[in-house]
């Protein structure tokens, strides 16, 4: 049996989805142009398809499990269920306006909004008690104030350059998004088994890209505030020099505070420190 996931055939989750099974350790066979490949050395076989389609084919179980964003899962309903989010293809759907229009209180009553998320719009424009008429297209939403289709859009942003080019300012955020596995809520052992198998390997992918490894050298002296500052996975490894007197602590720091710790660790006498990435973390 193999484990059959969906994920995006290009655009915005595309590259990141493929390098994510790969540091899984997955190989896949031949994946440009393909509709589905499959994996030697994993019971895996990957389906590409428009994410739009994703969740329906996981609630279907056509497809295991998908990876897709957050904002088409929840544009579309679908009974399936979220395993864990992945850190990439952020991005938020967010209202727009011409760049030089004033966004005053009221501006949204009555207007004319173009998006190609017209569920999660309505949901806002409910919780928001804003009456307002909204246009669905299906693509480049962004030219629709240029040629008097509306005077708002609801669209993904990422980067920001499309509203740039296109004359438009972000107003409002409606939804923050990333990359999420989905699965199917009717598997069976064997397929679950394979799903926690993979998970498996995705967090400690996922963790190692967080942590960086960290080595340094110390006078023995110091060793106790630097090992304050430095939990490590169960406490720091020590090793002595061959210089009388100093030793080489090794740990591991997690990137949302690396900068900091350097400058205390720096500070409390640390020396020749050298930092590393990790490849996988398994606790
Ligand atoms: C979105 C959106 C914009 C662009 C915004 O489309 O419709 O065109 O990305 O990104 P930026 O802020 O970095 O310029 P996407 O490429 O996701 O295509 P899709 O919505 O058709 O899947
Ligand atoms: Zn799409």
């Amino acid at each position: 049996m193999k484990l059959r996931i969906a994920i995006q055939k290009s655009g915005r989750l595309y590259d990141e989805s493929i390098s994510l099974l790969k540091e899984c350790g997955i190989d896949l066979r031949n994946v440009k142009d393909r509709l589905k490949t499959e994996s030697d050395n994993f019971p895996l076989e990957v389906f590409f398809l428009r994410d739009d389609d994703i969740p329906q084919y996981v609630e279907d179980g056509v497809a295991d499990v998908g990876i897709v964003g957050e904002n088409v899962l929840y544009e579309k309903c679908k009974e399936v269920e979220v395993l864990e989010k992945l850190g990439f293809g952020k991005c938020r759907l967010s209202l727009a306006i011409n760049k030089n229009e004033d966004y005053v209180a009221n501006f949204l009553q009555g207007k004319r909004i173009a998006t190609s998320y017209p569920v999660l719009l309505q949901k806002y424009l409910e919780e928001q008690k804003i009456t307002a008429e909204i246009h669905e297209i299906s693509g480049s939403v962004e030219i629709a104030p240029g040629i008097g289709l509306a005077e708002v859009i609801c669209d993904l942003v990422s980067s920001g350059s499309t509203l740039f080019m296109n004359g438009l300012k972000e107003v409002e955020t409606i939804l923050e998004s990333q990359a999420v596995v989905i699965k199917n809520r009717e598997l069976n052992s064997e397929q679950l088994a394979l799903v926690n198998k993979l998970l498996f390997r995705v967090r400690a992918v996922k963790k190692a890209k967080k942590n960086k490894y960290i080595l340094l050298n110390a006078p023995n002296d110091q060793l106790a505030k630097i090992f304050g500052l430095l939990p490590g996975m169960k406490s720091p490894t020590v090793l002595p020099l061959a210089e009388e007197g100093w030793s080489s602590v090794h740990s591991v720091l997690s990137e949302d505070e690396f900068w900091e710790k350097i400058e205390q660790l720096k500070a409390a006498g640390a020396q020749g420190i050298l930092v590393v990435p990790i490849e996988k973390m398994i606790i």
